[in-house]
């Protein structure tokens, strides 16, 4: 029996998702990179493992059934279970979505990755979670996904979006959908919001540190037994739907 917790983070080849993953391993956690290119993947498990976390690599394209089923694989045969799934893995898209003048590859993409790439992953994942005593997935929102935010004028909400701020509309109802499903059995499934932070997905337009950024993603990702589920939280407490 391996006791040490074992968690995966999407995406966590740079930005948030690295940060998540190093604050995962800052833990004591063993921490697997998931990542497409193995170049990146590669470079980032030797950066994770140099600033002495227990980190590992797993090619993982979200968008990529195989790819999937493969990272459930590989965790499978080296641990038998999962304790930790971040879903964080996501694209804008591109520029320029304006809902009168988008492009539809835009909104396909969004959705296919930042959408059907969590509920891909997380099931191909859900057998190895169920294996573990205290299960959690948390998935990378954003406040931009809130149409309590979105539909206030006065609030700060980005760029007029067809495709990434609805993919994070469409995440959110589909982790209230999880959460519901799997009220009961233990596994806590949250959603987190990191702020606006300097990473390449805003051009590095970002005030906060990718770090402060994977902060609330940490805290979920180590809720206690009976902790909240189906919350949609950043650092301060919940925000709006
Ligand atoms: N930055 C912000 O201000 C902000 C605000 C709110 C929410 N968020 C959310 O926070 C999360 C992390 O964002 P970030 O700012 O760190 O973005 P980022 O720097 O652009 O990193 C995105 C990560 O997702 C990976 N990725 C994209 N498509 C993938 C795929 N098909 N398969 C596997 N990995 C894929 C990228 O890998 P490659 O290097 O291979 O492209 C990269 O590792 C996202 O869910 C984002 O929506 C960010």
């Amino acid at each position: 029996m391996n006791e040490k917790t074992v968690a995966l983070v999407t995406g966590a080849n740079k930005g948030i998702g690295y940060e998540i993953a190093a604050g995962l391993g800052a833990l004591g956690w063993r921490v697997g990179v998931g990542a497409r290119d193995e170049g990146r993947r590669t470079a980032a498990v030797a950066a994770l493992r140099a600033g002495g976390a227990d980190a590992f690599a797993v090619p993982l394209d979200v968008t990529d059934d195989a790819s999937a089923a493969a990272a459930a694989d590989l965790l499978a045969e080296r641990f038998g279970r999962l304790d930790v799934l971040v879903n964080n893995a996501a694209v804008t898209g591109g520029p320029g979505q304006e809902p009168t003048a988008v492009d539809l590859a835009q909104v396909r993409l969004a959705v296919e990755t930042n959408v059907l790439g969590v509920i891909r992953v997380t099931n191909a994942l859900l057998p190895l979670l169920r294996r573990s005593a205290s299960p959690r997935i948390v998935n990378m929102s954003s406040g931009v996904g809130s149409l309590t935010l979105q539909s206030d004028p006065e609030a700060s909400t980005g760029p007029i979006s067809a495709a990434y701020a609805p993919s994070k509309s469409f995440l959110n109802a589909v982790t209230l959908q999880y959460a519901k499903e799997l009220r009961g059995t233990g596994v806590l499934v949250n959603l987190a919001c990191p702020g606006y932070c300097d990473t390449d997905l805003n051009g590095h337009q970002g005030t906060r540190t990718p770090a402060q950024g994977a902060a609330v993603a940490v805290r979920l990702a180590a809720l206690p037994d009976g902790g909240p589920s189906g919350g949609f939280f950043n650092e301060d407490g919940p925000l709006p739907w």
